[in-house]
């Protein structure tokens, strides 16, 4: 797949938290409008994706206000407990409140950790998910080597992340978009406009397709898949840690 990196320098990723807390109030209400609504679309799919059996316990890594494990919990039936971590705790503070109000405390909670340093031990989780969240980390590889140490094995990892289209045409326009468009919009919102310039920047510098496929597989994940939506602008990456077959 072609990555388009001509128009800017990868941006710096150092302490990206820090903007999502500063975001934090104005974050889902951002994602709404930016997305033109379709990231709950998104969001829903991957549930397309979880393997078959019921009563899974989840950890979503990166879950900022919790949108992506309430998606799941509202979506499938497979999802019996959840664990989200991040390390804004502005954006767990909303998240908690979203969980309170539909009565979910019992069964998901939110804590403060580093997707690159996952505050679990091994092979303790059904699924792992992370939705925008693994291009805003700095050492991709090592929070792919934890995600994998913190499956059971026969788990799966799904990955929700943006990606550039493959049609010219597409791309284009989307690029136009992403350059042009959503930093003003998101800017005058938020009152950010670093945060939504880094979102371009990262998206247009991040591996995808082939290539994050690649670093999946370099991680030890099996039956590594992306599944392109909207036309390429995000994919869904899924990897299964397998089974260890015991002489
Ligand atoms: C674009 S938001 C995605 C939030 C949420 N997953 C969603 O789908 O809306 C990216 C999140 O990654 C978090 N983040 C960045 N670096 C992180 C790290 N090393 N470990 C955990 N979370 C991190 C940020 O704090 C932010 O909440």
């Amino acid at each position: 797949m072609i990555n388009d990196k001509r128009y800017r320098p990868e941006p710096s990723r150092h302490e990206a938290w820090k903007m999502f807390d500063q975001i934090a109030r104005r974050y889902d209400f951002l994602n709404r409008l930016l997305s033109f609504g379709i990231d709950v679309s998104w969001r829903r799919k991957m549930a397309h994706f979880l393997p078959p059996h019921r009563n899974q316990h989840v950890l979503d890594l990166a879950t900022g206000t919790a949108d992506q494990i309430l998606f799941l919990f509202e979506k499938s039936d497979k999802v019996k407990s959840g664990v989200g971590t991040d390390l804004a705790e502005k954006m767990l503070k909303i998240g908690r409140e979203k969980i309170d109000r539909r009565g979910l405390s019992e069964l998901v909670s939110l804590k403060v950790g580093d997707a690159t340093d996952i505050p679990a031990g091994d092979n303790e989780f059904d699924m792992v998910t992370i939705s925008f969240g693994i291009r805003n980390v700095i050492n991709v590889a090592r929070a792919l080597r934890e995600i994998y140490r913190v499956l059971k094995p026969g788990g799966r990892v799904l990955i929700l992340e943006f990606a550039l289209p493959q049609n010219r045409l597409i791309r284009g326009a989307h690029l136009f978009y992403l350059r042009h468009v959503l930093p003003r919009i998101g800017g005058f919102v938020s009152g950010d406009t670093r945060a939504y310039r880094y979102l371009n920047e990262t998206i247009e510098t991040f591996p995808y397709g082939d290539a994050f496929c690649n670093l999946l597989k370099a991680a030890g994940f099996t039956a590594v898949d992306a599944h392109p939506v909207t036309f390429g602008v995000v994919m869904i990456y899924q990897g299964d840690k397998g089974l260890k077959i015991e002489n």
